[in-house]
């Protein structure tokens, strides 16, 4: 039984495509998950390759079992879309999806986003979240920008996408990988509007502590 003051669930759709930064994709399905949210996964057969060259796991580019990644009690709130699957959910406006993140981004998948290509599941379901007015956040990973990549980039933005680059910062004092990933994943949860574990808020520092860490770690305001 949900607890009595427990924020609803969302249905988030979650697209991973072929940029460098899979970590912050599987963290981000894992804690939408863990939160109780219900996550429709699409991935581009890029992001599969991805995921084997940086995490390691391999999983059948035809049928990719991407439920098989997370925990088995998480499962059940996770709807695996193959990419080709232009009839699936995300890919209707109807579907209930409260919004769209797309983690990591590759540039040619912003491309094809600002310029509503359409040519995936993944790609519909972003201009989807687009033309309803739903929150569509993207990921990108990619250094240095081209004069390409920034006007793709701005064309999103005007179109009403949050560009949410995958830049961990360093105020926080990250001890891990893991910490740096949580960090930007921490960012695209704050902007969806979502309640989450991995809240370390900033706080005023003390004029003469040096030393001590500014972040606390506790319950949203
Ligand atoms: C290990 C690896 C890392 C990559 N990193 C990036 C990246 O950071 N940014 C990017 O735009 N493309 C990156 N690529 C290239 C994209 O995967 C490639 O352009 C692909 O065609 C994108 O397809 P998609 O947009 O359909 O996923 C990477 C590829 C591999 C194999």
């Amino acid at each position: 039984m949900a607890e009595p003051n427990a924020p609803a669930p969302a249905r988030i759709a979650v697209g991973w495509s072929g940029g460098s930064g899979i970590a912050y994709g599987l963290r981000l399905v894992e804690v939408l998950l863990q939160s109780g949210h219900e996550v429709h996964l699409m991935a581009t057969p890029a992001a599969l390759r991805v995921l084997r060259h940086e995490a390691g796991l391999v999983v059948d580019q035809d049928r990719p079992d991407l439920s098989a990644l997370f925990a088995s009690e998480l499962r059940a709130r996770l709807f695996v879309h193959g990419n080709a699957a232009v009839e699936a959910a995300p890919a209707s406006g109807s579907a209930g999806i409260r919004a769209m993140v797309v983690c990591p981004c590759s540039m040619g998948t912003l491309a094809r986003l600002a310029h509503g290509f359409s040519s995936n599941l993944l790609e519909r379901a972003g201009d989807v979240a687009l033309k309803e007015g739903r929150p569509l956040v993207v990921v990108p990973r990619e250094t240095p920008l081209s004069v390409v990549h920034l006007q793709n980039l701005l064309a999103l933005a005007r179109a009403g996408a949050v560009v949410l680059p995958a830049m961990p910062g360093f105020y926080h004092r990250p001890q891990s990988v893991q910490d740096l990933v949580d960090f930007v994943v921490a960012k695209i949860l704050d902007r969806l509007g979502l309640q989450h574990p991995l809240i370390r808020r900033w706080q005023t520092p003390a004029p003469s502590a040096d030393t001590t860490s500014p972040w606390h770690e506790g319950e949203e305001p």
